[in-house]
């Protein structure tokens, strides 16, 4: 029988790092220093050099991240936060948790990502906070409106949770997702292309003083120990994420770049089998550099595809098969069907394909020829 093929196979890349991280956690262990200490510091210190420009503060997960985000901008009652509905749940949901208003805009059909310019004519008085989201790893272009959005005093707060290490060309600069805006939230759930081997997140911001309010946040609110300035969380990165993290800083250039070339073979490979057309493959913008976080396809019939895919033992995922103005628990922000044709079609007709830096030639092959038998190529 022919192995499964994973839309991710963790135990590969562990394969690949087991010594550099057992050493890690070893020296954690002997530590005997969990919460905060050494390891998430330096960790800190690493992603501040590799960003440029940021302060970085660890925190428990890339929702608190968001939330953390969000609590430093004193974003709360009736105040409105422009997103996008096509995402994770914890991107609008960071918003309502604060009493805030998602205000949502539609995407670029090509790019999947919000359309910044829909999203500047979506401001009103209550905007706070613009919330673009670097969907499956490429950057929302931000250089459009990044300046008015500052005049109106509204902040930019990047929900970078799926684009460690992604960048965008602006003028002869690079802008690092996450770094460009007033604050940048990451994820590092194992499945993210920066992963711990548990929850972890973290926020970046160029201002010293929402540094400051956000490392006091994440403990409570208190500046100094048992003196507590404003209620916070308990959101704390623990050191055995850090240390497996920093081994990990130090390879993710080489993943992304192997993420990448596994989305090149994908499109070389729809073509020499004439999908192209059928397969509507990720488009990236001119200027982006794009880390394929997931590698998503437009395609007809994708839940019967979807379904053939799984009997021929290769597994792809829908994100995101509810766009967040459908979700349920949303119902009291009062959008309805048709609201985001866009983000509707896409909830229907893409499909996330096998993509980590290890897979094989072969096995994008397979998948390749199992999708042309499917559509008779
Ligand atoms: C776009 C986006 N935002 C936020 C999050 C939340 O991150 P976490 O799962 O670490 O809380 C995720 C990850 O699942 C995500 O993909």
């Amino acid at each position: 029988m022919t192995a499964k093929i994973p839309t991710l196979d963790l135990t590969r890349n562990y394969g690949r790092i087991k010594e550099e991280i057992l050493e890690a956690l070893n020296t954690v262990l002997e530590s005997q220093h969990f919460i905060l200490g050494p390891d998430v510091a330096a960790f800190e210190k690493e992603c501040e050099s590799y960003l440029g420009g940021v302060s970085a503060i660890g925190c428990a997960s890339g929702t608190d991240a968001l939330l953390l985000a969000l609590m430093a901008l004193d974003i709360g009652e009736g105040d409105e936060v422009i997103t996008t509905p096509y995402s994770f749940f914890a991107t609008a949901s960071c918003i309502t948790r604060l009493g805030a208003v998602p205000v949502f805009v539609d995407v670029d059909p090509g790019t999947f990502n919000i359309d910044p310019v829909k999203a500047l004519e979506a401001v009103t008085p209550r905007t706070k906070a613009f919330l673009p989201v670097h969907i499956f790893g490429q950057m929302t272009p931000l250089e459009t409106v990044h300046e008015a959005f500052a005049a109106r005093g509204i902040s930019v707060v990047e929900d970078a949770a799926q684009a460690f290490g992604a960048w965008r060309k602006e003028g002869n600069q690079i802008r690092r997702a996450g770094a460009w805006g007033h604050i940048g939230c990451y994820s590092f759930f194992p499945t993210k292309n920066l992963g711990g081997y548990g929850d972890g997140g973290m926020n970046v911001t160029p201002e010293g003083s929402i540094a400051d309010r956000i490392r006091k946040l994440r403990v409570h609110g208190a500046g100094t120990t048992y003196y507590h300035d404003e209620v916070g969380l308990n959101s704390r990165l623990d050191s055995l994420q850090a240390a497996i993290l920093r081994v990990k800083l130090r390879h993710i250039e080489e993943w992304n770049e192997e993420r990448r070339t596994v989305a090149g073979r994908y499109f070389a490979l729809f073509a020499e089998k004439g999908l192209l057309g059928t397969v509507v493959p990720p488009q990236e913008l001119e200027g982006n550099y794009h880390i394929y976080h997931q590698y998503v396809v437009k395609v007809p019939r994708r839940d019967e595809l979807q379904a053939f895919l799984e009997g021929e033992g290769i597994v792809s995922r829908v994100y995101y098969p509810v766009s967040l103005h459908l979700q349920k628990c949303f119902s009291f922000l009062g959008y309805s069907e048709g609201d985001f044709p866009v983000s509707e079609q896409l909830s229907r007709e893409t499909l996330a394909l096998p993509v980590f830096p290890e897979l094989t030639m072969e096995e994008q092959v397979r998948i390749v020829s199992a999708i042309g038998r499917f559509y008779g190529k």
